[in-house]
């Protein structure tokens, strides 16, 4: 697919800041959302250095506040609303003075709520039109007036932009045309549902931020500190890179254009699907480049808001889905280990204030866009947004996790291997390949499968024929595709699929042997 971009040199960005035309930044529009309580909303913008900004705020014809601030010598404007409660439609209005001159621009029709921002590559991508059920689902626009929607244009850069290069999408009140205007553009189906959700169970509105790149690695969307960090220096990169000179696979160019500029404004959170692209490109590094970028995202936005965006906002993520039934190799395992910081769920000591949607089970070999691009993203958006509530909302004692091993017991006498979880299991079939034991504490392992004979309750019991009494790991759902559609053998009673693991005796203290 061939989708046209902008490239935009550093030399463009400063003519850009040294204008002294009065205005908002350009991604502050009408018919958006800004973060309500008990976040402040942070407004900027560009004007004529020295002036005198005044921001004021009103609910229908009614005064509700006024900031004042004055532009800086590098022509940039800031201010800090005060907390204001969820509701709408607000009017904002910025005058600049000027010596004599005044000058003021205004937003309409503002809402103040949740904002998220949604990123990652062609699975978030993807649009509501692409999916099942796509026609029902744009018909439904109409009943979320109050889930306002922002797509941001393809843009790369060699340098950190101020605000955005191209917008696909104005922010704008959802219709059935703007959700499903092309394949793979604007807008996210998983972005949208997943606020629709939010909508529905919190009854205040939702700004919806979509920022994403078909095929491009986490590298692309990471700041050279996580790079550094990782051990990709920008040259390092490029030579572990299987794209040479790879336009918006390269590295840091989609974090600058369009990852950056939103640091300045107030987010709720951030909601990310990607990492196939990095099953055949520094697949053993995502363990440290992932878990690094959330890290460097949480502190460039609560600094790039005046700490308004919280240190530890909640970021969910999607763990990798299926593509071939038989691949030559475990990267989607590896990928989907990597994604919790090799912990197998999340959130984790490594990746606070994360959440998680485990989606081995939602496998789809005839979608039209290819089977890298499974169509339910309606599970995929539910599933993130349980953990949304749970871990952003505050909701402690819901269930948004798959049931996850605690211990495991080997009985070499019989051949038996013990798997408790800790939550009840319903077990949806049994299944001769989808647990494998290696055969020995080498670093390198013959994988062979044993087979479930039951479960009971918080246990699954395993026959290992293959090697009783010299088990020395055992790994659950380690392939591309592991189950078929919602037909993985595990669950838990609310329908959420138990994530794959993989663990070694020798590292394991709950690995018991009788
Ligand atoms: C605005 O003020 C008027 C008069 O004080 C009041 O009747 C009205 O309810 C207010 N509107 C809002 C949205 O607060
Ligand atoms: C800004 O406001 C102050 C205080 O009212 C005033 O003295 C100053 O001249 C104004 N600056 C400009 C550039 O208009
Ligand atoms: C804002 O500017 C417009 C012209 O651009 C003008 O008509 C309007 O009166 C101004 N509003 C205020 C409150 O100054
Ligand atoms: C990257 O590749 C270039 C050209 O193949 C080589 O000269 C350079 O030393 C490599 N850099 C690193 C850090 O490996
Ligand atoms: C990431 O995974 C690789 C391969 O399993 C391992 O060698 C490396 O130590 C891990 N790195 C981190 C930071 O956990
Ligand atoms: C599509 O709609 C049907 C009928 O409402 C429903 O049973 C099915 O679960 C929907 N599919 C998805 C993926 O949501």
């Amino acid at each position: 697919m061939v989708v046209p971009r902008l490239f935009l040199a550093p030399v463009l960005l400063l003519a850009w800041s040294a204008g002294a035309q009065f205005r908002f930044a350009n991604y502050y529009g009408d018919h958006m959302v800004l973060q309500k309580e008990p976040s402040c909303a942070v407004l900027w913008g560009y004007g004529t250095p020295g002036a005198n900004i005044t921001v004021t705020v009103s609910l229908e014809q009614n005064f509700t506040m006024k900031e004042i601030a004055e532009v800086r010598a590098d022509s940039k404007w800031k201010v800090i609303l005060r907390p204001i409660a969820p509701g709408g439609p607000y009017r904002i209005e910025a005058r600049q003075c000027y010596e004599q001159e005044v000058s003021n621009v205004t937003l309409n029709d503002v809402y103040f709520g949740d904002v998220w921002l949604c990123s990652g590559q062609s699975n978030m991508e993807m649009t509501v039109s692409q999916i099942f059920n796509a026609s029902q689902e744009l018909a439904e626009a109409k009943q979320y007036p109050l889930v306002r929607v922002f797509a941001a244009g393809l843009v790369e850069s060699d340098a950190e932009l101020e605000e955005l290069g191209a917008i696909d999408l104005p922010w704008s009140v959802p219709t059935a045309e703007n959700l499903g205007h092309g394949d793979f553009r604007y807008f996210s189906a998983v972005c949208w549902l997943f606020g629709r959700h939010l909508f529905d169970a919190l009854q205040h509105p939702i700004g919806l931020i979509d920022s994403t790149w078909g095929g491009t690695p986490i590298e692309a969307w990471s700041s050279n500190r996580v790079l550094h960090e990782c051990g990709l220096s920008k040259d390092t990169q490029r030579n572990l890179s299987l794209v040479p000179n790879g336009g918006p696979k390269s590295p840091s160019v989609l974090w600058n254009a369009m990852i950056h500029p939103f640091a300045d404004m107030t987010l709720r959170g951030a909601i990310w699907y990607q990492g196939e692209e990095n099953t055949h490109m520094n697949t053993d590094l995502y363990n440290c480049t992932f878990p690094t970028l959330i890290e460097d995202w949480r502190r460039t936005f609560h600094e790039g808001s005046m700490r308004q965006t919280q240190l530890y906002f909640p970021f969910g993520f999607v763990q990798l889905c299926t593509n071939h039934h038989i691949a030559p190799d475990d990267n989607f395992a590896r990928i989907r280990w990597h994604q919790t910081a090799d912990f197998g769920y999340a959130p984790n000591k490594k990746m606070p204030n994360t959440f998680m949607a485990v989606t081995i089970d939602l496998g789809d070999n005839s979608s039209p866009y290819g089977s890298i691009h499974p169509r339910d993203k309606q599970s995929v958006a539910y599933r993130l947004y349980l953990g949304a509530l749970a871990v952003a909302y505050g909701k402690k004692s819901l269930v948004f996790q798959g049931p996850y091993p605690q211990t495991v017991e080997v009985n070499a006498q019989l051949g038996l291997i013990k798997v408790t979880y800790n939550e009840p299991i319903e077990l949806r079939q049994l299944n001769d390949n989808i647990f494998e034991v290696c055969c020995s504490d080498q670093p390198v392992c013959k994988w062979s499968p044993v087979s479930m004979k039951v479960s009971m309750y918080y246990s699954v019991f395993l026959l290992n024929t293959v090697c009783p009494k010299t088990v020395g790991g055992l790994r659950y759902a380690w392939m591309e595709w592991p189950c078929e559609y919602m037909l993985c053998p595990l669950y838990n009673v609310q329908n959420l699929p138990a994530p794959p693991f993989i663990t070694f005796a020798k590292d394991n203290p709950a690995w018991i042997i009788w």
